[in-house]
């Protein structure tokens, strides 16, 4: 390599030649093997590329030229670089559309054929600049960049095109112009060089085309087999306009014929999984205006953050009637961060804490809550120069936690940090180094104490009014089962006693009520039953607490313990949903049976525990010392 001269470069660029000192396969009929040393044979499979094994023969003797790369394997083995998803892989082709400014973006995912026999084929269109000749066909090359290792785009390895192509397709035609109606295209085609004998395989120069194959024109003039309502789907060029006045003066085509790996089989499945990702990942660029289309129907932006006003969950009916639609900046941050360790200089990270309006949210049905997207899990976005690069839970920077759903933190950080933040040239999410999540942890975690600590509050609120008003179906089911129980509650009780207990309810009613309760409810209530749930949030507490006064057995739920957060309170939403989820008639919350039960299971251990403490102190007292160790224990194994 390093002894090759200037002229000897250009000369392979043109043309397939083999490099020096190495003679080219005189004849197809030769499979390399002859001459090769035995124990030095390769054992490649039988379907391993034909032109590679000559090529890898030939290399093997003595004092053999040996190329850097061997294209023939290479471009097969570069097919498995390790794509998350056909998604992501088209991604590479929306970054480049994006890169060269295109303002539209199609991606038609068509299938035809029978089921067990489809055929499914892939374009990528934009109306970006679209590529020279010599552009497109440098393009081609792995490793050809026309932004190489430029941090201010988003690309930057000269790898994604051909990498994403071919990871969905055994072969790949790209097809560019800067001028209408004057098409080049270059094909890339791992089965042809697989078949090539060359050591050194140069690329084609890219061919001109008057027209566009009618197999590629009629991607763009009749919809796809999905959206099966072809009325949602808004074509490049309808019937009455003409293809290349609609591909305009200049855009890139990117066709992945025969697709034979896909992350799922249905056209259905890979639109919808593109036009959902899609919404997220190039949020701001469709917000300031970019249009993607996935199957001829328009991407809408949506937000992790819940945050931007026009994103799509602020249209939804769910919302109709509540003021407040979006999530609101608690705070935002800003760190400088080194790409690494002895790098000259420091870049921006902004980071931004969101909070969901739980307030005004928490009253909607769980259905409603998961279809805004509050349940969807993506509590951490990143953003790399604006395009997200992941979503989901960074479990090194904020724990799984209950209160979770309510908040909301985003990260922007330049290209040049790509080093710190481990983003790999497929661009699929971030690995972090751990110095950086130090930073961004020490930055925000005071704000995530307090924004926890809010939310819990309002989660215990809405605990104590789930239960409605009246005593609920659980507490009624304990009144009604208290005279089968064998052992009577306040059994040696005087008449006298029980009439100065009714008088000391009203004093009772006042320490018990409701946040949505007047003063009379709450006495009636209490009145009506003997049994009373309430909550309260203490995270030094024990995951209950029973007292036994004034006849009653009052059950104390604690909402800042795991008990609460992973069973009770899923069990009572989940129990809600069931009941009520469907239709937000405003009839009274009727939990089911589960939840009846657990409840039950609750109340039994309270009467218990007060019948066995009502004339026993030292129970009382083990009670005491029991429900305190049986607590931590289970706080612990939650926990873990
Ligand atoms: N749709 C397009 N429109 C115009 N030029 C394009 C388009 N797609 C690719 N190119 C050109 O081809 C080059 C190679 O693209 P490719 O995606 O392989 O690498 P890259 O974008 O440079 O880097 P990365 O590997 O990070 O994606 C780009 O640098 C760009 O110049
Ligand atoms: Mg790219």
């Amino acid at each position: 390599m390093s002894n090759s001269t200037d002229s000897e470069n250009t000369h392979i660029l043109n043309k397939p030649i083999t490099i020096s000192g190495v003679m080219p396969p005189d004849d197809d009929a030769s499979d390399g093997d002859t001459g090769t040393n035995s124990s030095l044979a390769p054992h490649w499979s039988a379907d391993a590329p034909k032109g590679g094994k000559i090529v890898m023969n030939r290399a093997l003797k003595e004092s053999a030229a040996v190329p850097l790369f061997l294209a023939q394997t290479f471009v097969q083995s570069l097919r498995d670089v390790g794509y998350d998803s056909t998604t992501s892989a088209l991604c590479e082709h929306v970054d480049n559309a994006i890169g060269a400014n295109a303002s539209e973006v199609r991606v038609l995912i068509r299938q035809t054929g029978k089921k067990g026999t489809l055929k499914t084929d892939i374009i990528v269109h934009d109306n970006g600049s679209g590529m020279a000749p010599n552009v497109l066909k440098v393009a081609t090359s792995f490793g050809g960049s026309m932004v190489f290792n430029n941090r201010s785009g988003i690309g930057r390895f000269g790898m994604g095109m051909k990498t994403a192509g071919l990871s969905m397709a055994p072969a790949i035609e790209i097809i560019s112009w800067q001028e209408a109606g004057a098409y080049y295209r270059m094909i890339l085609d791992t089965v042809a060089i697989g078949r090539d004998k060359s050591n050194l395989i140069a690329l084609d120069d890219p061919e001109y085309l008057g027209t566009l194959d009618a197999d590629i024109a009629n991607f763009f003039t009749v919809p796809m087999s999905f959206p099966k309502d072809t009325k949602e789907q808004i074509l490049l060029a309808p019937h009455d306009i003409d293809l290349q006045d609609a591909l305009g003066h200049s855009g890139t085509i990117v066709y992945m014929p025969e697709c034979d790996r896909l992350s799922s089989a249905t056209a259905r499945t890979l639109v919808e999984d593109a036009t959902k990702t899609f919404a997220h990942v190039y949020r701001r660029a469709l917000t300031k205006g970019l249009k993607i289309y996935v199957n001829n129907r328009p991407v809408e932006a949506s937000d992790p953050t819940l945050s931007m006003p026009s994103a799509r969950h602020t249209r939804l009916s769910a919302l109709d009637n509540i003021s407040v639609k979006t999530s609101r900046l608690v705070t935002a941050h800003k760190i400088s961060i080194f790409p690494h360790t002895g790098a000259p200089l420091a870049h921006d990270v902004h980071i931004k804490i969101y909070a969901l309006p739980i307030r005004e949210w928490s009253k909607l049905s769980r259905k409603a809550l998961s279809e805004i997207g509050v349940f969807n899990d993506q509590n951490v976005t990143i953003l790399r120069n604006d395009r997200e690069v992941f979503v989901g839970h960074v479990t090194k920077l904020v724990k799984r936690h209950g209160t979770a759903a309510w908040y909301r933190i985003e990260i922007d950080f330049p290209g040049e940090l790509d080093e710190a933040f481990g983003v790999a040239s497929n661009k699929q999410g971030v690995r972090m180094k751990d110095f950086v999540v130090e930073a961004i942890k020490k930055e925000i975690s005071d704000d995530l104490i307090s924004i926890r600590a809010d939310v819990e509050q309002v989660q215990a609120q809405n605990a104590i009014e789930k239960k409605g008003a009246g005593p609920s179906l659980s507490e009624t089911k304990a009144n009604e089962a208290d005279p089968f129980q064998a052992e009577q509650l306040d059994a040696n009780l005087t008449e006298a006693e029980k009439a100065q207990i009714e008088e000391n309810l009203r004093g009772l009613a006042i320490g018990l009520q409701r946040e949505n309760e007047t003063e009379e409810e709450a006495f009636q209530r209490i009145q009506a039953s003997r049994y009373i749930i309430r909550f309260h949030h203490d995270k030094y507490w024990p995951f209950y607490d029973v007292d036994h006064k004034f006849g009653r057995v009052i059950l104390t739920i604690n909402t800042a313990h795991p008990f609460y957060e992973k069973l009770y309170e899923p069990v009572m939403a989940r129990a809600l949903e069931t009941t009520n989820g469907d239709d937000d008639d405003g009839s009274k919350l009727q939990p089911n049976n589960l939840a009846t039960t657990l409840d039950l299971l609750l109340l039994s251990l309270a009467r218990t525990q007060s019948v066995m403490s009502q004339s026993n102190v030292e129970a009382a007292e083990l009670f005491e010392t029991f429900r305190q160790n049986w607590s931590n224990t289970l706080k612990i194994q939650m926990s873990r």
